[in-house]
């Protein structure tokens, strides 16, 4: 996949260095020559030996060393790669980008250089969230700076949020999708994804668990393959996909006309958990609080938005995705499911309790199609998702 393919990784100081050295092994693994750079930082957290021994590489260290200098100059070094990685990514590394200070082996050769870089910062939530990180990373991606994560989790320093770097396999997902193939390019595809929101009053709501992971990997794999994507989301937990048009919309009453706005497309994905019934008559007013006085909720039926565009008379997207997420008789379900709702394909899975698929990070799918249902063995959500691209891209081209 990344078969001769030079990289220069340059890893900076921080506890998710250690995650640096799995994403040296991986990327070598499919076939990369990873060239490391360690800041003065970095080497707290891991040594320049066991980098340079699973990178099969000299480290590279310091500006100012004559020896590299006379093999092989900083310019040079830096241009003589395909691509720069920088992972971990510190708050500092971004602002020296950002500024184009170079006083430093790594700053220099980000400065030096104009092969395409890509970072995956990692650093303290707070760190991350602070304006000056905000405004660092906002300049580095109009300099054409492409950035994978952060992602939200529990941090080594005990918080929780934004900040820990991806995983090593989804830096080496972004890296492939850097120098593969795009077959998707040219086509548009409209992913939903994530809750949504049905107001009781202006304060209150009616909401579900849906995190929004799974729609939001599936789409970035779909841009990974080159496709325009129209990513319309509820309210999600998780961060949504870099390079998709996002439309953001509370309500499936709104996730509906943000679909219908998007279309015409080549094909429509509906990941989203969208709540099947809205209040009827919400308030425009919050709803005071009377003693024995206990409110009443009456509902309303939602519109069934992937049953309504799979219905549709003209206009229609070419394929049409449905999922099911079920806890018993999964594929009898989701069988019936494909077939009450007029989509092409549904991915189905089994969503109860022992599985630990809902919140976890793998899933185990059955795509049903028209030739039958076919159970895919259990793996991450984002190999399930590379995958499911693939087999649209196949579909559509
Ligand atoms: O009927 P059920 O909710 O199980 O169907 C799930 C599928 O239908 C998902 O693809 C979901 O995104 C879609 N759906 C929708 N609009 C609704 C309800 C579900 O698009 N109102």
């Amino acid at each position: 996949m990344l078969q001769d393919k030079r990289i220069l990784l340059i890893l900076t100081g921080g506890i998710a260095a250690y995650k640096g050295l799995d994403l040296i092994r991986r990327l070598r693994e499919r076939g990369a020559q990873v060239t490391p750079v360690l800041t003065r930082a970095a080497e707290q957290f891991v040594t320049p030996l066991s980098v340079s021994a699973l990178a099969g590489h000299k480290v590279y260290r310091d500006l100012f060393d004559l020896t590299d200098e006379a093999e092989m100059g900083h310019i040079q070094l830096s241009r003589s790669a395909d691509l720069i990685l920088v992972a971990p990514a510190t708050a500092d590394i971004m602002a020296k980008m950002a500024q184009g200070r170079a006083d430093d082996l790594a700053s220099t050769l980000l400065l030096a250089t104009d092969t395409p870089v890509m970072v995956a910062p990692a650093m303290n939530v707070r760190m991350w969230d602070h304006a000056a990180t905000q405004r660092n990373l906002a300049q580095i991606k109009q300099d054409g700076v492409s950035v994978i994560g952060p992602n939200d989790g529990d941090m080594a320093c005990g918080e929780f949020g934004p900040g820990r770097m991806s995983e090593p396999l989804e830096i080496v997902a972004a890296v492939a999708a850097h120098f593969g193939p795009r077959p998707l390019s040219g086509k548009r595809i409209v992913v939903t994804s994530g809750p949504t929101h049905e107001p009781i009053d202006p304060v209150r709501y009616i909401a579900n668990r849906s995190s929004g992971a799974q729609g939001t990997a599936l789409a970035q794999a779909l841009v990974d393959l080159g496709a325009e994507v129209v990513f319309v989301t509820g309210p999600a937990e998780v961060s949504p996909p870099r390079g998709a048009h996002v439309v953001s919309v509370q309500t499936a009453a709104e996730m509906m006309a943000a679909v219908e706005t998007a279309l015409p497309a080549d094909a429509a994905v509906f990941a989203a958990a969208v709540a099947d019934w809205r209040v009827r008559g919400a308030s425009a007013r919050k709803l005071k609080k009377q003693a024995g006085d206990l409110p009443t909720l009456s509902f309303a039926e939602n519109p069934d938005i992937l049953a309504h565009v799979a219905q549709l008379d003209s206009g229609r997207p070419g394929l049409v995705v449905g999922f099911a997420a079920e806890t018993d008789d999964v594929i009898d379900n989701a069988t019936a499911k494909r077939l009450r709702k007029g989509c092409d394909w549904i991915v189905a899975n089994d969503v109860s309790p022992e599985t630990g698929i809902m919140g976890g990070t793998e899933n185990a799918i059955t795509l049903i199609t028209d030739a039958g249902a076919e159970t895919w063995p259990r793996m991450s959500k984002t190999d399930v998702s590379a995958q499911l691209a693939q087999r649209i891209a196949n579909a559509l081209t």
